[in-house]
């Protein structure tokens, strides 16, 4: 039996609701295990929250809930916007899960007992956002280079992980996996981190209550990052005291998706303590950049900020789906605006997409019956069908944009040819050739349908419909168009 190819989000954090930064790299995911599915290829895709740590705690306690209560709350909104944006998810992890909970006491346990794991006094600069400690030379003008906020100078007692033992085997496994850590421009910046020095990690709180336990000490509780990266074996049911045979089916995972703040997190500690445990390393670990809104960081505070729920109930799923991966390059940084939104949901799906596809389907309604001829034999069809390597290739190599931009290249193609041949005087000047032009358009549109299902799967599936062999429209009747036009300067909501 072929491997499921196991890929995975980050676990979100229940101390907010989610926002497109979060929608991005779990949309992201789902196109990839999408794309996967349509060529027959098992996947499993894990996401989930992260739900332990001071943050949590505080924010429940402002908000006078009881940790647990927030942590269900907030768990569920991701829940209902990952069904809002359609996301096939195969299993949602929380960190407060019994499963997993006891699983991270049993690794602790495991790594106290073949030395990993000792215990030590921490004396550190702590940023209680990140929840991480810093150097005095990573920080930014004195303040966590995150987000900005100052650092507190902390001592406690506390377990440390070995991770300095790990420096020389996590530089030779770079060396000899040049794809672990992608994309390759952002690997650079790990890897000088690990050659710097690697310092032991302090992985237990005793201030922190709202957190797992140490079993045999039970004044401690783990470190949250300790605690969730372990999700990503213990969700296919991992457990050093009794690893399952499932599990074997998952270890290791393809592809950890990040985003690019937490690769250090992803490409450093995890691999260290998956040394630790003896299990094999992910394949790959891939750090996608951060969207700005407007230009400028997201924030509730000064209002910055978009709900995807918004732009889905405005403009639909598929048109969000479009834009988020064809604005910018997955890896880079990038900027989301409703003006570009706009100009893009006008110019590429009404326009480019939508007006090509109900000119050709009314056409056909209207001069082909029920009948649509078998034979895709064209030369254009032969061309377009040579691109369907190119474009699986591209969303293989989580080159998104680059896919969407093959396939509107193509639809553009098919605009050209549309505006040369004028079909709709062909229906009078030359009768015999029409039904072999629109038997031609039609096998193009099906291609097209086929490349866009993985980004926009409604569009996909209405498209077939029109596509397919009956009359999906009554004689006479105008199809739908698929993205009605929207005014350039609509106040949004309207
Ligand atoms: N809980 C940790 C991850 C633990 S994984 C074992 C965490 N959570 S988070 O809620 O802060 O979500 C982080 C992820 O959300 C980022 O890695 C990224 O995937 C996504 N994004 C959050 N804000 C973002 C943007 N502004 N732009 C793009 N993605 C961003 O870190």
């Amino acid at each position: 039996m072929q491997k499921k190819y196991y890929l995975t989000t980050p676990l979100y954090y229940v101390n907010s609701n989610p926002h497109i930064g979060h929608a991005y790299t779990t949309m992201a995911a789902d196109i990839l295990a999408r794309h996967l599915r349509a060529t027959q290829r098992p996947v499993f895709l894990q996401t989930g929250t992260d739900e332990h740590g001071s943050n949590i705690e505080k924010t429940a306690a402002e908000k006078n809930i009881p940790p647990k209560q927030w942590c269900d709350d907030i768990s569920d909104n991701f829940r209902t916007l990952w069904k809002t944006l359609g996301i096939n998810y195969d299993y949602f992890i929380r960190t407060t899960d019994k499963q997993h909970e006891e699983a991270v006491q049993a690794v602790f346990e495991k790594l106290i007992k073949t030395g990993d794991i000792y215990k030590s006094e921490y004396e550190g600069l702590y940023c209680k956002s990140c929840e991480a400690f810093y150097t005095e030379s990573e920080l930014q003008d004195g303040k966590c280079p995150v987000h900005h906020r100052p650092v507190e100078a902390i001592k406690e007692e506390s377990y440390f992980f070995r991770l300095s033992k790990y420096q020389d085997p996590l530089l030779k496994y770079y060396e000899e996996h040049p794809d672990f850590l992608s994309p390759s421009y952002r690997a650079r910046e790990i890897i000088n981190f690990v050659k710097a020095g690697l310092t032991d990690l302090s992985v237990s709180r005793t201030k922190v209550a709202w957190g797992i336990q140490v079993k045999s000490d039970p004044a401690h509780t783990v470190y949250v990052w300790f605690d969730a990266l372990l999700n990503y074996i213990t969700g296919r049911g991992y457990n050093p005291d009794h690893i399952s045979e499932e599990f074997k089916e998952y270890w290791p995972a393809d592809l950890h998706l990040v985003g690019k703040e937490i690769f250090r997190f992803h490409g450093v500690i995890w691999p260290a303590m998956l040394m630790a445990l003896g299990l094999e390393l992910p394949k790959k670990v891939y750090a996608h950049g951060w969207w700005t809104v407007n230009g400028d960081k997201m924030s509730k505070s000064t209002g910055n900020f978009i709900r995807a729920e918004d732009v889905v109930a405005d403009y639909g799923l598929d048109a969000f789906r479009y834009f988020t991966f064809r604005e910018v390059t997955f890896g880079q940084d990038g900027d989301f605006s409703m003006e570009a939104f706009r100009r893009r949901y006008n110019s590429d799906l009404a326009n480019d997409l939508g007006n090509l596809f109900s000119r050709i389907i009314n056409l056909v309604n209207r001069n082909l019956d029920e009948r649509l001829p078998e034979d895709p034999s064209s030369k254009t069809y032969a061309e377009f069908a040579a691109l369907t390597d190119k474009i699986n290739r591209s969303i293989e190599d989580l080159q998104f944009s680059d896919a969407l931009e093959t396939i509107w290249n193509a639809i553009s193609t098919l605009n050209k040819i549309v505006a040369e041949k004028k079909p709709w005087e062909m229906a009078k000047k030359d009768p015999e050739a029409l039904p072999g032009f629109l038997n031609e358009m039609v096998w193009c549109l099906r291609l097209i349908a086929g490349w866009i299902e993985p980004f926009m799967p409604a569009t996909s599936a209405s498209m077939k419909v029109h596509l397919g062999a009956k009359k999906a429209v009554s004689e006479g009747e105008k199809i739908q168009p698929l993205f009605p036009r929207k005014a350039e300067n609509r106040p949004e909501g309207k």
